[in-house]
């Protein structure tokens, strides 16, 4: 029998497909183990607002094939004040809620530990993020639904690249992660990717499109991270077109077109996976860990290192992209 007799879960920072999936999956493994639940709105936000509500199975019925999270999100600005962690608390108490489920980016996980500590609560993370960028999980959920959009947009851009002999720079999402773009620019067949991870050396992008063009291509598309580093679709598309006015460019944002959808089936039993794993955590008695996944396997990874790591791309796949793009 647990110690815990009720959990809350909440999730926070960008919503991400999958995360209804990990809702469900949560909700129902709590109360398998004898535990109640109860569900936090929009985040951080909702133990400020005391928007808390019961979850029982049939509250997270028919929610596995949606995108977005049925308990809204939010960024919560009182949360990362003292006073209002302390409010969040004592909400916790009145509620009987004795640890907490916290689906989310970066930003969710910092809150949780930062909450974690100084109260001694037990919490435990699940990595929802379309960014894949948290360290210790192979992939967060919502990253391959987000991938998968993206492949399509991509598909359907190259129609009129091709009709028109254009050159198209799209730029993707994934904050101040490369993965989307890169793995999006393999999966979709581009021709190049510029990620923050790799900063490229303004010749290394004119020696790039000019192969492309020699190699007798008569149209190019480049996927872009969005960040400073690489200054975003507009900004690379603004430096070729001055020094290629030969080329007829065309920059296209996906922008958060990438954050909706039905979760694949991947994210789907990932979320589901990882809200199991969950309670499974708590009954073992971890806390302050996220759930990740190592090659296919379950793993808790401290919110100290899930956090201040950063998560290497994987190199290989540029070379993958180079070569498979001639
Ligand atoms: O973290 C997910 C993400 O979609 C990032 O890729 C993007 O930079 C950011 O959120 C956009 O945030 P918002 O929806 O608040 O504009």
């Amino acid at each position: 029998m647990s110690r815990f007799k009720c959990i809350g879960i909440l999730t926070s920072g960008g919503d991400a497909p999958g995360m209804n999936a990990a809702i469900r999956a949560v909700t129902r493994s709590a109360i398998y183990n004898g535990m109640r639940v109860k569900g936090i709105y929009r985040g951080y936000k909702g133990l400020i607002t005391r928007e808390i509500e019961e979850f029982f199975n049939q509250n997270v019925s028919n929610i596995i094939q949606r995108g977005g999270t049925i308990l809204k999100t939010a960024r919560c600005l009182e949360f990362k004040t003292p006073e209002g962690r302390k409010f969040a608390y004592e909400r916790l108490q009145e509620e009987g809620i004795d640890a907490l489920v916290t689906i989310g980016g970066d930003g969710t996980l910092t809150g949780a530990r930062i909450f974690a500590q100084e109260f001694n609560f037990p919490i435990v993370g699940l990595p929802g993020t379309i960014d894949n960028d948290l360290y210790g999980t192979d992939t967060t959920i919502g990253y391959d639904t987000a991938l998968n959009t993206i492949m399509e947009c991509v598909d359907r851009i190259r129609d009129t690249a091709t009709s028109h002999d254009r050159l198209f720079f799209i730029e993707v999402m994934g904050r101040d992660a490369g993965f989307l773009a890169l793995n999006g620019a393999v999966a979709a067949g581009a021709e190049a990717a510029l990620i923050p991870e790799i900063s490229l050396e303004k010749d290394q992008l004119a020696e790039m499109i000019e192969n492309g063009f020699r190699k007798s291509k008569n149209s190019s598309i480049v996927l872009v991270a969005e960040s400073e580093v690489t200054g975003g679709a507009m900004g690379v598309a603004e430096r070729v077109k001055k020094e290629y006015p030969q080329f007829d460019v065309r920059v296209s944002i996906l922008g958060h077109l990438q954050r909706g959808g039905s979760p694949t089936a991947q994210d789907r039993i990932l979320a589901t996976r990882m809200g199991v794993a969950a309670i499974e955590a708590l009954l073992e008695d971890q806390r302050n860990v996220m759930i990740g996944l190592q090659n296919n396997q379950i793993v808790y990874v401290p919110f100290s290192k899930a956090i201040k790591n950063d998560k290497p791309i994987n190199r290989d796949l540029l070379n993958t992209l180079q070569v498979s793009s001639i």
